[in-house]
């Protein structure tokens, strides 16, 4: 593959954080970046736990190195799931294979990786962190956090249904009649309307809440019942949509209307979350005490502290036979499809940010602005330099 003019390589390391099983560019994908100007080096294996062979990636047009310093020699830009933020101790070895004027496009985990993200800036690497694009129509197609949202909320409901000691479905058989599970589904964003879609598809009976009143029309459509509160929740809703952080009266308020319903499900799926907080305690270690033994809980929000008190992540607490499960990276275990969405994403990503076979740091464009950590040495975001007591920096739009 030779340098040309108006082309920007792309360079897909094999991904290194353990158990995580996808790939940012899949086979499939290649065709569409390298159309877009983009040609893209893949390490050997990068795609294997995602069940895409080197072949693939070579017939679909890919260049399949095995070295790995070799894909961030060749690459302009560098495109993983999770970059050194969100891989922290395996990601180190790969600082030195960065170079000043790269990019990097990934998850990053920036509100809690101060370290990292110093790291990376005086690398002189140009950070983009995936995480940060922002909720709004225009930037949809990229929204990486919505698709991984949307394959937890699938796989919650079937790694509950693997471990409850009944079946979904209401049956009638020769054997008398089975009654349907119960499902509760708490938080109905991304995840949580997909969970309440998959549980309805198993034929479960199925019940949502969520503090912004605005989801019941979406819950009600999945053919789920909505729960209503006595409880004034107020401006629940900030501008770009999600929720506010409530008080803790609020917190135990729900606590307490709330533990009836839990109490008479067989499931319950939580994935509440407040952007940028710890995830709120909606299940007590007591509600916990009120459901029927067999009973299962999965905490999607436990790699944020989790919605439930009990929730230990990526452990499976037995709490007098309700079953606590708080599995942080569900998207890997679906990792074809986790891969795909998420370079569909990218690749959209990319197009908005490339222009000419260049980079284009538009820094007017809400899109690049938000999700820039560093450039140039410096960290540019403008929330990250709060976070770190930064002063603000005067935001260019040169490129
Ligand atoms: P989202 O922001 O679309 O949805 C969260 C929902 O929780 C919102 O509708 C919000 O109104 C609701 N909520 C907030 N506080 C509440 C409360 N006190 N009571 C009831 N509802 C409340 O977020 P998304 O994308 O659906 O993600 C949900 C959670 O799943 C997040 O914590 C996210 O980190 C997690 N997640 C976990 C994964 C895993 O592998 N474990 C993978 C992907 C997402």
């Amino acid at each position: 593959m030779t340098e040309e003019a108006n082309q920007l390589i792309v360079g897909v390391p094999k991904e290194t954080f353990p158990g995580e099983n996808r790939v940012a560019v899949i086979a499939d994908t290649v065709p569409l970046f390298t159309k877009a100007g983009m040609p893209i080096v893949v390490e050997s294996g990068a795609g294997l736990r995602a069940g895409i062979t080197d072949e693939q990636y070579s017939q679909k047009g890919a260049e399949v190195v095995s070295d790995r310093k070799v894909v961030f020699d060749r690459g302009q830009v560098i495109l993983q799931v999770r970059g050194f933020g969100a891989n922290p101790t395996n990601g180190r070895s790969d600082l030195e294979l960065f170079r000043t004027g790269q990019a990097l496009v990934s998850f990053f985990e920036p509100l809690t990786a101060g370290d990292e993200v110093k790291a990376m800036a005086e690398r002189g690497v140009s950070v983009f962190a995936v995480e940060m694009i922002p909720r709004i129509a225009r930037a949809q197609s990229m929204d990486t956090l919505s698709s991984m949202a949307t394959i937890a909320g699938y796989k919650a409901v079937l790694l509950a249904a693997g471990l409850l000691p009944k079946m979904f479905p209401m049956l009638m058989t020769a054997a008398g009649t089975i009654s349907p599970a119960r499902v509760f589904v708490i938080g109905a964003g991304v995840a949580g309307l997909q969970a309440i879609a998959s549980a309805k598809r198993l034929g479960a009976i199925v019940k949502g809440y969520d503090v912004r009143p605005a989801v019941k029309e979406q819950v009600e459509s999945l053919g789920a019942s909505f729960i209503e509160l006595e409880i004034e929740a107020g401006d629940s809703e900030d501008k770009g949509g999600y929720a506010r952080e409530m008080d803790e009266s609020f917190y135990r308020r729900q606590q307490e209307l709330m533990a009836r319903v839990v109490a008479e499900s067989d499931v319950v799926i939580t994935t509440a979350a407040v952007p940028g907080k710890k995830a709120p305690i909606l299940i007590t270690a007591e509600m916990v005490k009120g459901m029927h033994p067999g009973s299962v809980i999965i905490d999607l929000a436990a790699e944020r502290g989790g919605n439930c008190e009990l929730t230990r992540p990526d452990e499976k607490v037995d709490k007098a036979g309700v079953t606590v499960l708080g599995p942080t990276n569900v998207p890997s275990t679906v990792p074809f499809h986790a891969s795909q969405m998420y370079s569909r994403n990218l690749l959209t990503f990319m197009k908005h940010l490339v222009k000419d076979g260049r980079l284009n740091f538009d820094m007017d464009d809400e899109i690049t602005r938000d999700t820039l950590l560093t450039r140039d040495g410096e960290i540019v975001n403008s929330r990250l330099r709060e976070i770190f007591g930064l002063e603000p920096t005067s935001e260019r739009s040169d490129d």
